[in-house]
């Protein structure tokens, strides 16, 4: 088998949109971590909705509005975002490239954007957080907002001490991933890449055996998370508290009343069980259900700026971007995740400025037409 190229030293012209970024990543993956990072589950039917909802709509586009003054800000509890637009927690990022979570925390603070560090990172809590500070001293500029992703441990204890560690390394709020805890143990890591933030504290694990491994009775099902674990994350905690994977209005509402600060619908880009819809269409049931009292986020297929207005027009605040970040990892490092959030950025205001709207908030569902395809 061919060794993986090692990453660009510069970025070519023809790496212009993310899809280009993905076409290529390929090339400078192992075939494992290539299937690791792109597979959903089962048949793939959740991935391919990811995609097609959002390729399902159209956009309407007002005529001959001026543009001075517009902007893509958005305020998300309390802080100033450059765009609508997060990274999306992803487990061991050091597969992609040996900076890791390092190249994206330090291209997210280039480029003022909010990321969210998973549990599962390959580079510690602290580390990731002491390198968006520096990285925001060498710029001259405020650090972008750091959010700590939370997989709850088998002891109550071990998911203390993580939030505590966030909290200390200056963690703005936490994300507590509720719709993975029975997935099986992925691809065999790469030597000398680990989930260093969890080092010393016992795991219940469950690996996909081929022909399948029976799950109930086993420790990993005994101890997944229940509604009582949020309500005693939400005391053990003053940071805002957002919950990720949840996809029904009703789930929402519960966790609003739980107290939680955000809600971020996702089907963990289709890679836990296969038949879920995509997030861009459960919104309006979540809307409804919880009335603008928290802020709503969405992932899923995210690829271009176009998608992050398909998701805002619908109601989302923000959207997370997942694979395109090891796809632009592996490709070109720190700069290409810069670059890749760049595209975004650009593809964002190009699009709102064709539309006719000067900010993410002037968008509604009447910017939004069913397309027939
Ligand atoms: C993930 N995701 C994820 N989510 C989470 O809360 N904690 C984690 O550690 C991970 N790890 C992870 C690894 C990889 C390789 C992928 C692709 C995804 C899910 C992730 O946060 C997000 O929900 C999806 O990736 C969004 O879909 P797209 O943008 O990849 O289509």
């Amino acid at each position: 088998m061919m060794a993986p190229l090692p990453p660009l030293q510069s970025i070519p012209e023809d790496l212009r949109t993310l899809a280009d970024y993905e076409a290529r990543a390929k090339a400078h993956l192992t075939a494992e971590a290539w299937l690791h990072i792109q597979q959903g589950s089962g048949r793939e039917i959740t991935l391919r909705q990811n995609r097609g909802a959002f390729d399902r709509l159209g956009l309407l586009p007002r005529a001959l509005v001026k543009l001075k003054g517009a902007s893509t800000a958005t305020d998300l509890l309390g802080r100033r975002h450059a765009a609508p637009l997060l990274l999306a927690p992803l487990a061991y990022q050091r597969i992609a490239h040996s900076e890791g979570e390092l190249a994206c925390v330090r291209a997210a603070t280039a480029l003022d954007t909010g990321m969210i560090v998973s549990t599962l990172a390959s580079i510690s809590l602290e580390e990731v957080a002491a390198a968006a500070r520096s990285m925001a001293a060498e710029l001259g500029k405020a650090t972008a907002p750091l959010w700590f992703q939370l997989y709850l441990q088998p002891e109550r204890e071990h998911s203390l001490q993580l939030v505590r560690r966030a909290e200390a390394a200056g963690y703005e709020a936490i994300v507590l991933t509720i719709d993975a805890a029975l997935k099986p143990t992925g691809m065999t890591l790469p030597k000398g890449v680990s989930a260093v933030n969890l080092a010393g504290l016992p795991q219940a694990r469950h690996t996909a055996a081929p022909g399948g491994q029976v799950l109930f009775g086993t420790p990993l099902a005994d101890a997944a998370p229940g509604w009582d674990d949020l309500a005693w994350l939400r005391r053990n905690t003053r940071l805002p508290l957002l919950l990720k994977g949840l996809l029904l209005g009703a789930d929402a509402a519960r966790a609003v009343d739980e107290g939680v600060d955000g809600i971020i619908l996702s089907n963990h880009g289709g890679r836990v069980l296969d038949g879920l819809p995509s997030a861009l269409d459960m919104l309006p049931d979540v809307i409804d259900a919880t009335r603008g009292e928290v802020p709503l986020l969405l992932d899923g297929g995210v690829r271009q700026g176009t998608d992050i207005i398909k998701a805002l027009a619908l109601g989302a605040q923000a959207v997370l971007v997942g694979r395109p970040q090891m796809h632009a990892l592996a490709v070109a490092g720190l700069p290409g995740v810069a670059h890749m959030l760049q595209i975004l950025r650009a593809e964002l205001e190009a699009a709102l400025g064709q539309l006719g709207c000067r900010t993410p908030g002037g968008l509604s569902p009447d910017w939004l037409i069913a397309l027939n395809r």
